[in-house]
């Protein structure tokens, strides 16, 4: 009786979750289509999903499409090459065109997108700190990075009083959602997720992937991608679409 009343009370709170980075089979080293994508973060529960593909765009548009009438909004987003390391913008209207650290955040900011800086500690050269002050959001919680380089990287946004967002970096279907930022809030839109970020009002959620599994993956995907060039989404082979040896 007890337990029905408060699984009751649970209904009712008004709560969302939001994976702020997963890739689809439009990044060279993801496999998995951005309909799985959306069918995952269906069935893990999230209310929106970042599309963070390296260098393209094009994974969005797909899984805007797949989102229709799912409950799940799609925040439309790249996650940028450069030579300081990865650059993540959220909120984009278009792909963006540079690669030197400083025009990416420039065209981020201009696009009135928000900017992340991803696994800020995972990278072979830190941006200068002129740069680093520019930088909206630190992702201080990165689900294929250590517990140990997570929190030196949260360590890096205190001492810049920046704001911090966790994300899976999903590859994998069962990546999607390991990690979540978690808001009191219900959302309506995607653009919902911009004001509960702005305003702070979520916690970051969730579990870095152990290290074996996480470099199992990563051994998988560079197997795949030397067996097959293709685009093949693996995950939704059919004996009908299986590629030729
Ligand atoms: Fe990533």
């Amino acid at each position: 009786m007890q337990e029905n009343e408060s699984s009751g009370k649970l209904d009712k709170m008004k709560t969302s979750a939001f994976d702020a980075h997963v890739h689809t089979s439009f990044s060279y080293d993801a496999w998995q289509s951005p309909e799985k994508v959306i069918a995952e973060a269906v069935r893990t529960g999230l209310s929106a999903v970042a599309i963070t593909d390296h260098n393209t765009f094009q994974g969005v548009l797909p899984a805007q499409r797949a989102s229709n009438n799912t409950g799940v909004f799609v925040i439309p987003g790249e996650e940028i090459s450069t030579e300081c390391g990865d650059l993540i913008g959220l909120f984009l209207n278009e792909e963006i065109q540079s690669r030197a650290f400083g025009d990416v955040l420039d065209e981020i900011h201009l696009q009135g997108a928000i900017s992340i800086l991803p696994h800020p500690m995972r990278r072979k050269k830190m941006p200068p700190s002129y740069l680093l002050q520019k930088v909206d959001f630190f992702e201080t919680l990165n689900g294929r990075t250590s517990c140990s380089l997570n929190n030196t990287s949260a360590k890096l946004a205190q001492s810049l009083d920046k704001p911090v967002i966790g994300g899976s970096d999903a590859h994998f279907p069962w990546e999607i959602g390991r990690i979540r930022n978690v808001s009191s809030r219900s959302l309506h839109s995607g653009e919902d997720v911009r004001s509960i970020l702005l305003e702070g009002d979520y916690f970051q959620s969730g579990y870095p992937e152990p290290y074996t599994s996480r470099e199992m993956n990563m051994g998988v995907s560079y197997l795949l991608k030397k067996l097959n060039g293709s685009r093949h989404n693996i995950f939704d082979l059919t004996p009908d679409n299986m590629p030729k040896p």
